[in-house]
């Protein structure tokens, strides 16, 4: 249907193959003399009244906030003098962000470079209605193509034209949870989880009064992540290769399976997940609100941020070995109002200073193989260890395996869902989101 994995070498290079968007991710980098040039400028050549740069993200929760500003820093220290228009808008995995960028760039009003995933996220909404800039040649200068590994390049290139460089990669599939108030109610967590374990453990917390798993979607993406990385418990790598490959249908019994395990975690969420952000989730579980939250690793920025000591973290049930990868990457407009500005920023956030600086307060991985390791926490050194050995798969709920319309419907059907509980209208609705997919 969507896509094809071809694990190749260390980072299991992923390859999409779109019957409809007809994109193929490779990576033979093409010179463009003039943009050779402009990076090569230095900053303070720019014209007077030029020396700013509109950074366009929805970074705006504790750590996030914190991360971007540690992009920013590195910026100004390496290009003083241009004044950085923080634009975001709130809203986690862009849900809220996303429609505005959409309407900046159909009105011609484009930000200098902004935040997206790369896969169908990045090539469907920005490169191929001609929105961005390739960044080729920038991969050739500060030993780029040696820093940054081939996969993780070819993941944001097509047809020879690179256009984003990745500040960093997170692991979507993970289980948080709070020690104290699992050690109070008897609980112990290995260094993996199993339904039937994770289950058992939500019971014993419902008998205690404690709402276990904690969840905020007052944006849905945060129950369509919870509901992606059950699947990936059920279904297993090849499993989520075959869906999205068209192999596997969404009303397979094993789906089903899934939806069935998702349907019974509703038992046991915190009554006000609906009114709540994901970060307002992860606060909850620090408070000793909930439990448990399943989500990407940027929930280790919240825990930085707020100096808390008392967490762990493992897999999501029936995931281990497995990791749903979800990169940020920067691209450069067309049109950029401040273009050179926008080729240093690009240029700065893939430097190693600002990888080092960044990713350790984001939660994230750096996508530079060449970081001082040393600089990164328990957390990380565990999701590096993963990156490296396990099976690397594209998230839908941000953006990397399907188009943007099938992303859409899945939400929609996990709203549906949620109320319903018909676990037949969520498989047919997705059987039908695939088919509408492919026939586009
Ligand atoms: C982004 C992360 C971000 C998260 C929550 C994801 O889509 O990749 O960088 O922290 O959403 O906002």
């Amino acid at each position: 249907m969507f896509l094809a994995f071809n694990p190749i070498d260390s980072i299991k290079l992923i390859i999409f193959d779109n019957m409809h968007l007809k994109l193929r991710f490779c990576s033979p980098f093409i010179a463009l003399a003039s943009m050779f040039a402009l990076i090569q400028a230095p900053i303070s050549s720019q014209a007077a009244g030029e020396k700013k740069l509109e950074v366009f993200s929805w970074w705006t929760s504790g750590g996030e906030a914190a991360a971007l500003d540690a992009l920013f820093n590195t910026f100004k220290k390496q290009n003083p003098g241009v004044e950085i228009i923080n634009a975001t808008v709130a809203g986690g995995g862009g849900s809220a962000a996303q429609p505005v960028l959409q309407t900046r760039l159909a009105g011609g009003n484009p930000p200098d470079t902004w935040q997206s995933h790369p896969g169908y996220e990045m090539f469907a909404k920005y490169v191929e209605p001609g929105y961005c800039e390739e960044i080729t040649e920038l991969y050739k200068t500060d030993g780029w193509d040696k820093a940054f590994p081939k996969g993780i390049v070819d993941i944001v290139t097509k047809d020879g034209k690179t256009y984003a460089v990745l500040a960093g990669v997170h692991r979507g599939n993970v289980l948080w949870y709070n020690k104290k108030l699992l050690e109070k109610n008897g609980i112990t967590i290995g260094d993996k989880i199993g339904f039937d374990e994770f289950f058992a453990a939500c019971d014993k917390l419902k008998k205690a009064g404690v709402a276990a798993l904690g969840v905020g979607d007052s944006g849905i993406w945060a129950s369509a992540q919870l509901f992606e990385n059950t699947l990936l418990g059920v279904v297993g790598p090849q499993g989520w290769s075959d869906l999205f490959s068209g192999k596997m249908k969404w009303d397979d019994p094993q789906v089903k399976k899934a939806m069935g395990y998702f349907a019974k975690m509703q038992d046991y969420l915190n009554p006000d997940h609906a009114a709540m952000s994901w970060d307002q989730a992860i606060g909850a579980l620090m408070e000793g609100k909930v439990a448990f939250s399943s989500m990407g690793d940027w929930a280790q920025g919240e825990f930085l941020k707020a100096k808390n000591q008392d967490y762990g973290w493992v897999s999501h049930p029936g995931t281990d070995g497995s990791f749903i990868v979800v990169a940020d990457g920067f691209v450069l407009a067309k049109g950029a109002p401040h273009k050179e500005a926008a080729l240093a920023w690009l240029k700065s956030i893939g430097s190693k200073e600002a990888q080092e600086a960044f990713n350790p307060l984001k939660g994230s991985i750096p996508a530079r193989t060449d970081v001082d390791k040393s600089k990164f926490d328990a957390y990380h050194q565990w999701s590096m260890g993963s990156f490296a050995k396990d099976k690397l798969l594209p998230s839908c709920v941000h953006g990397v395996a399907a188009p943007p319309a099938f992303k859409q419907s899945l939400e929609d059907a996990v709203t549906a869902f949620i109320v319903d509980k018909n676990v037949d209208n969520f498989a047919n609705a997705l059987v039908q989101a695939a088919k509408e997919s492919e026939s586009q």
